[in-house]
């Protein structure tokens, strides 16, 4: 199906969504993508690189999401700035969009030291980067109130630098636009957005459906890769609900939604602590409450992308139950579409088959046994069920079968994982 999809709104909502596993991240990525385009457009880089610096800023931390210790983050110059990185960049590899990002992202932490940072073990490092780890350090200079008032410190501080950790030509850049307020009171802005949208309009990017699949599907293993627990979930729910779709009928466009739509169901997850996902002992009430957030954070995160509307309808209803009483809209089977309904049969039919902190993976009888039970009760669609009983064992090889190919998509970022 034609239509398209804003990738530069789903970019940012993305780095939005990382951004907000912490307060004191603030909105890193999204911050140290504008000052890289200030710095960027100042040097006169031409559409194409200034597309790339966009992308691999907005994600320069992405490798990030599944450590324990990523608050050390703003610390990362001291502590291991590398490991971060270099898992970043095996995740972006599996892009079709983002690849050419990966060496940028790779080398982020590289510092310059006289022109030997132009190289990394052989490597070439991208200038890019270079570029980006000066944004990152401003970035990082730049938290905290009154951001104007310290801009001297901040320039000295920077200025000093150049040469042995950033390159000199970038510092010198960096000094004559910060040289204006208006650099800085854009860094204190709150509607990010709105400024990085504005900034690089040749960075606008649509996608047609078919391109989103692959998005969707590399959006899915960054989703997973932040725990092994939830590792493989979405690519597991994917195909359990195109499966599902397929067997009841649907038309081929309500199936690729539906598929793009099982991808990124858990998208909101993002926001919610490593530390929670992989809880073994049963949930406080406070993290209960935060672990359903989940779901609303998926909707928020898919809603402001243009063009994605009926995904995003089918997403972020997966605990939603037929009669009413689940979560966060309380819609019901009246109110539910048949596609709706798939989604979360397919969300609990996966988590069912998986292993979880708290328990082990449920056989099949096991698996019937409580697909029925939420059948009987009308919180789960019948028709739906009925399926899944149906064809148990085909639904179930095929969930396996993505699920493996997910996790072996995922193995160059794990051997950067200790
Ligand atoms: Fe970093
Ligand atoms: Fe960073
Ligand atoms: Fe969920």
């Amino acid at each position: 199906m034609m239509k398209l999809i804003s990738l530069t709104e789903l970019l940012m909502a993305i780095s939005r969504a990382l951004d907000a596993m912490h307060p004191a991240l603030h909105a890193h990525q999204a911050r140290t993508c504008l000052i890289a385009c200030r710095l960027g457009l100042k040097l006169g880089l031409p559409a194409q690189e200034l597309r790339q610096l966009f992308c691999a800023a907005l994600l320069h931390d992405i490798g990030a999401i599944g450590l324990k210790t990523r608050l050390d983050l703003l610390e990362f110059e001291e502590v291991d700035a590398y490991q971060h990185a270099f898992m970043g960049a095996a995740l972006v590899e599996k892009s079709e969009f983002l690849k050419d990002t990966a060496p940028i992202i790779a080398y982020h932490h590289i510092v310059w030291d006289d022109g030997a940072g132009k190289m990394y073990q052989g490597q070439a490092v991208p200038e890019l980067s270079h570029l980006i780890h000066l944004s990152d350090r401003i970035e990082v200079h730049c938290h905290g109130d009154n951001v104007l008032a310290r801009a001297q410190t901040i320039r000295q501080t920077i200025a000093s630098e150049s040469g042995r950790t950033f390159k000199p030509e970038y510092v010198q850049a960096f000094l004559a636009l910060s040289s204006h307020d208006i650099f800085w009171f854009e860094l204190a802005e709150n509607n990010l957005d709105a400024l990085l949208v504005d900034l690089i309009p040749d960075v606008q990017m649509s996608v047609s459906l078919d391109a989103l699949e692959g998005f969707a599907e590399f959006l899915s293993l960054v989703v997973d890769s932040r725990s092994r627990f939830t590792a493989r979930h979405s690519s597991g729910v994917a195909c359990a609900a195109k499966f599902l779709a397929e067997k009841m009928k649907l038309s081929v466009d309500e199936i690729q939604e539906i598929e793009i739509a099982g991808f990124l169901h858990d998208i909101g997850k993002l926001a919610i602590p490593v530390e929670l996902l992989e809880k073994a002992a049963p949930l406080t009430p406070d993290e209960r409450a935060l672990m359903k957030s989940h779901v609303y954070k998926t909707y928020q995160i898919l809603s402001k992308v243009h063009g994605l509307a009926s995904i995003t309808q089918i997403a972020a209803m997966h605990h939603e139950r037929g009669l009413g009483d689940g979560y966060p809209f309380g819609m019901d089977a009246h109110t539910l579409s048949l596609s709706q309904k798939i989604m979360a049969v397919a969300d609990v039919f996966t988590a069912l088959a998986e292993d979880r902190p708290y328990r082990a993976q449920m056989v099949k009888a096991q698996v019937l046994n409580v697909i029925e039970q939420e059948a009987q009760s009308q919180a789960l669609d019948p028709a739906v069920c009925a399926c899944v009983a149906q064809h148990h064992d085909e639904l179930r090889a095929a969930v396996v079968q993505a699920q493996q190919r997910s996790e072996a998509q995922l193995d160059a970022f794990w051997a950067y994982s200790r």
